[in-house]
């Protein structure tokens, strides 16, 4: 094969987003277009209000996903259940015999948006963990503790230790995603971590830092949780990303919240990635030097560690002189989402071949 790095356009397999929130009516309508223009499949969070709990909320959910899917893609949504402290190992168990479910989530009760129904005494969720180590159904984890004490920029490393370690200790087997995982502990956690640990990495956490946030006027839209760090967290996540290490894939954790949610007192935490999330990535990797990696890290590494096939439908890239214009906004209902801004040009533009395929 010729070296991408030279081509002005090339196909890599159509990637698949491994964390993203689609919520419900107005927003799915506006959103599920948006990730299937450029995704095969997509793991679909739980934490609807109320939440995706069993086998038949996901099959509802799952409907109404696919309801909002544009005739000319093929889209699969892969479905999550959300833990909570009363989740029964039977249903977890039902929901992963019958393929309804592929994972289930785990969020720390008010670590992040609609996590209340999540879990405070993670002892409770022992049975549930086993069973899922039992049948080989992984967990994904929310990896920040929700503790007031502890300073917002440390919650993922306290929740390594604290939390996430013991987990894995007594249920060995379990296969853990730390999700949007932003800190170079967690990098550093998830290679050194054994057997059956991955992470995934969003588009947001490489391209942006703190300092973008916060610096120079405090920019809501670039407000999310896990909270953006240091550059130097940043760095690490870029080299994970780049690295070819099957370990890290990509979760864009894409989450539309409505401008007036936004731009607003209490902003609402989450960044609506989806409309240029992959041509946002292939710029970073380009910039990188590392667009060979682009295919591992977006459409093949996650795959393998689901244990499903790799999608057989392409999707093109093409590099542009000049810079693309993406939507700034895309509308829901009477009000808008704000699309992510990397605040650097992007001169990407991906194209899934028309195929029908996925
Ligand atoms: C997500 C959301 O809005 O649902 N928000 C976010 O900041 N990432 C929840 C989550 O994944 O933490
Ligand atoms: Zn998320």
């Amino acid at each position: 094969m010729a070296d991408p790095r030279i081509m002005p356009a090339f196909e890599i397999a159509c990637p698949d987003d491994w964390h993203v929130h689609f919520r419900d009516g107005d927003v799915l309508k506006a959103v599920v277009p948006e990730t299937a223009r450029s995704f095969a499949r997509a793991l679909v969070m739980p934490n609807l209000l109320p939440p995706v709990r069993c086998d038949s909320d996901a099959v509802a959910y799952k409907r109404r996903i696919l309801a909002s899917v544009p005739d000319e893609f093929e889209f699969e949504p892969l479905m999550t259940l959300y833990l909570t402290e009363e989740s029964e190992p039977k249903l977890v168990e039902a929901a992963a015999v019958a393929g309804t479910a592929i994972a289930v989530k785990l969020y720390p009760a008010g670590a992040t948006t609609n996590s209340a129904s999540g879990v405070r005494n993670f002892d409770k969720i022992a049975p549930v963990l086993e069973k899922m180590a039992e049948i080989g159904m992984p967990l994904c984890v929310h990896g920040e503790v929700a503790d007031e004490a502890v300073d917002i920029f440390d919650r993922e490393t306290v929740f390594l230790e604290r939390v996430l370690e013991p987990i894995r200790r007594r249920n060995p087997a379990l296969k853990v995603v730390l999700e949007h995982v932003t800190t170079r502990e967690g990098v550093e956690y998830v290679l050194n971590g054994g057997g059956g640990i991955a992470a995934t990495i969003t588009v947001h956490h490489l391209a942006i830092n703190r300092n973008i946030m916060l610096s120079g006027g405090m920019r809501p839209h670039y407000y999310c949780l896990p909270v953006a760090k240091r550059e130097c967290h940043r760095e690490a996540l870029l080299s994970a990303a780049t690295s070819g290490s099957e370990r890290f894939f990509l979760g864009t954790d894409s989450a539309p919240h409505l401008k007036d949610g936004k731009e607003t007192a209490v902003a609402c935490a989450g960044i609506f990635t989806a409309t240029c999330a992959v041509p946002c990535l292939a710029q970073i990797f380009d910039d990188t030097g590392a667009i060979d990696r682009l295919e591992a890290f977006a459409s093949v590494n996650g795959a393998k560690f689901y244990d499903l096939p790799q999608n057989s439908g392409k999707i093109i890239l093409e590099k542009c002189e000049l810079p693309v214009e993406y939507s700034k906004a895309v509308s829901a209902g009477d009000d808008s989402i704000a699309v992510f801004d990397p605040g650097f040009p992007i001169h990407w533009k991906a194209r899934r071949c028309r195929d029908k395929l996925r």
